[in-house]
């Protein structure tokens, strides 16, 4: 909350109360806030899902498609140089958040969703064999199984799946145990969605690269609230989403190391992926455009690279202390609530709270506290294997962004209270 805290009067002394006081402040960024949804203000803790959006991020694209919308890499025109150049300085911008070494290795997908589909479809059809194994871990959203399972299925591969413990955390040395030659690919998220678990990636990376296993990192939940360093992880592959990342819906990336990028075939062809064609033959465009067929989602990509700015301001560091700050306070002041049971409570985790209620559905809970105009998310978080593992059909989930306070921690606990009341 650095520039926030920058502004407040010299006297405000107390840490938490400086740091309370900066992010009302940071709220007014976010128009969508302050708005009532059922009579009530709007208590907004389903950031997991998708985050809400600053004014810069909105009047970025309200700006692109008023006065520069135009395709890229493609007019000689003004408006088409304007736009490639924003779409470029775009990738640029991402490039540096996750430290790359090259705007080569910066991919723009739809999302983390095909980020995992783009590697699994080139890198997996190129290089698994019948017999050969990938392997997952049981905390992995959809997205990150059933890509493999369909290129298991396919090429008559193996999908492993790495157990967690009672608190949700990965078992590493279960891990080394599913490694051996047969390997072929690692995919691991690096902050699960529906326990907010952080894994010790980089211990993850390193032993999978003992073995020359390439490691892809699901980092959808951690590039919001984690610095997120590519070189120094080492890894191989890393998917996030915009839409997550106060950014728009409909953007993502996928970061791959070039070596491995620029020896995969495309994964969709088209427009823009391609050097020349001829009836004959194909050459196919270099990196990253190669990854990128069609009209990419220009607005969207500008979109994320302004949110990116707009995050940086205050210093990643800062975001994620205050956003684990806000964790210590809920965590407590939620399961000591008579009846709730936490669903994932790794030592290391970042700002998600799953839970449940005794005798309530998740689905009520999320009904009746969205009638006090809290918004929570209720379900399988799209990790069934997850809520099976801790035997429930689904859990309600309260996430934590940047511009949440205590008093919506101590709303949503009034909130369960009520729910406790209406089934008691
Ligand atoms: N994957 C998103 C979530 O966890 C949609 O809610």
């Amino acid at each position: 909350m650095s520039a926030a805290v920058e502004i407040l009067p010299p006297d405000t002394r107390d840490e938490s109360s400086r740091r309370a006081l900066a992010v009302h402040r940071v709220r007014e960024d976010f128009p969508i806030l302050s708005q009532k949804v059922r009579g009530k203000p709007l208590v907004y803790l389903d950031n997991a899902a998708t985050s809400q959006k600053p004014q810069a991020v909105i009047e970025a694209l309200q700006r692109y498609y008023a006065v520069e919308n135009s395709n890229v890499h493609r007019g000689i025109h003004l408006l088409s140089e304007q736009a490639t150049q924003a779409y470029e300085a775009a990738r640029a911008r991402v490039q540096r958040f996750v430290n790359a070494a090259s705007t080569r290795e910066i991919i723009f997908t739809r999302g983390t969703t095909e980020s995992i589909n783009l590697v699994a479809a080139s890198y997996g059809r190129r290089h698994l064999q019948p017999g050969d194994e990938v392997i997952i871990s049981w905390m992995e959203h959809h997205s990150n199984i059933v890509p493999w399972q369909m290129l298991c299925e396919e090429k008559g591969a193996i999908l492993r799946v790495v157990p967690i413990n009672d608190d949700g955390e990965f078992l590493l040395q279960e891990y080394e145990k599913l490694l051996n030659p047969r390997t072929r690919l690692v995919s691991v998220t690096h902050v699960s969605n529906a326990l907010g678990t952080i894994n010790p990636i980089g211990e993850i990376i390193a032993m999978a690269h003992r073995w020359d296993v390439p490691v892809l990192v699901d980092g959808a939940q951690a590039a919001p609230h984690l610095p997120v360093d590519v070189q120094a992880l080492d890894c191989d592959f890393y998917a996030f989403s915009g839409h997550k990342l106060y950014g728009p819906t409909g953007i993502g990336v996928l970061y791959g190391k070039a070596r491995l990028l620029d020896a995969m075939p495309p994964y969709q062809g088209g427009g823009d992926m391609i050097r020349s064609v001829t009836f004959e033959k194909t050459i196919y465009n270099a990196l990253p455009y190669k990854f990128e067929a069609g009209t990419p989602n220009v607005a969207g990509a500008i979109g994320l690279g302004v949110a990116i700015e707009y995050l940086e301001q205050f210093g990643l560091e800062n975001l994620a202390a205050y956003e684990h700050e806000l964790l210590s306070y809920a965590t407590p002041a939620i399961s000591r609530i008579p009846g709730v049971r936490l669903i994932g409570t790794a030592r290391e985790k970042t700002s998600v709270l799953s839970f449940v209620l005794d005798g309530v559905h998740p689905h009520d809970v999320g009904t009746i506290l969205d009638r006090e105009g809290i918004a929570i998310r209720t379900g399988h978080h799209c990790a069934q294997p997850v809520m099976d593992r801790f035997g429930v059909p689904a859990t309600a989930r309260a996430s934590f962004a940047f511009y949440n306070t205590r008093e919506e921690v101590d709303a949503l606990v009034a909130g369960i209270h009520k729910v406790i009341e209406v089934f008691s």
